[in-house]
């Protein structure tokens, strides 16, 4: 069971608080770039909330695995639907990305998901597919590999998946790709036992609720 907390564009709390509230309690901790070397430094899993598929070249805004390696970082999430929507990463551009990291040696959360119109027009599993396999193609199953299921609209909106319509999701993800998935969408405290007491949901994937030590904790201790 893995909780990662996805910081997002935020400072976030402040990283040896964290540390200390969270005692022996599995955790990732996603933050901004400029937090990675404190997050590190405070004994925190840090994972970056990106990375490039090239180790080093012209690439204006990117960085690489072994420049994240060298901060002592042991992971990455790649194809967030903020990077696909924002910033026009592409499923080929996603599983390139996770193959160059899981090849030098960084764990991924690889993000999936769906749209409300793609769930109301029936083509959630379509969406899935798509996303799930260009992963799998390049990458296939791998130990330091996991899938998060983050439905577009349940991120931030405080509409969480139901843990029935989370659970049939992660299903079918596994039926393309048999690897942990996490699910992330509004998981917040009070939302986290439920969600993850489903078979198929191997963890959460947090994002707001992440940035409060309190909330990041007790989801923790519900995945525990
Ligand atoms: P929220 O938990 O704020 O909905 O964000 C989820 C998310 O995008 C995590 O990556």
């Amino acid at each position: 069971m893995i909780v990662a907390g996805n910081w997002k564009m935020f400072d976030g709390p402040d990283p040896r608080a964290l540390r200390a509230a969270l005692g022996d309690l599995p955790h990732v901790v996603a933050p901004p770039y400029t937090r990675l070397r404190e997050c590190v430094e405070a004994g925190l899993t840090t994972y970056a909330q990106n990375v490039h598929w090239e180790n080093e070249g012209a690439f204006t805004g990117e960085i690489s695995a072994p420049m994240l390696q060298s901060l002592g970082v042991t992971g990455a999430i790649v194809g967030h639907s903020e990077r696909r929507l924002y910033f026009g990463e592409t499923d080929l551009g996603v599983a390139r990305r996770a193959h160059a990291a899981l090849g030098a040696g960084l764990a991924v959360i690889a993000c999936v998901g769906e749209t409300w119109e793609q769930r109301e027009s029936g083509d959630t599993e379509t969406v899935l597919r798509v996303q799930v396999e260009s992963v799998r193609d390049l990458c296939g199953t791998h130990d330091n590999l996991v899938i998060a299921y983050e439905p577009v609209w349940a991120i931030g909106t405080g509409k969480t998946a139901t843990p029935d319509l989370a659970q049939d999701a992660h299903a079918f993800i596994k039926s393309l790709l048999d690897l942990p998935v996490l699910y992330g969408g509004s998981v917040k405290p009070d939302n986290a036992a439920e969600l993850l007491a489903q078979p198929d949901v191997d963890g959460a994937l947090v994002g707001g609720a992440s940035l409060d030590i309190d909330s990041f904790v007790a989801i923790c201790r519900a995945g525990s």
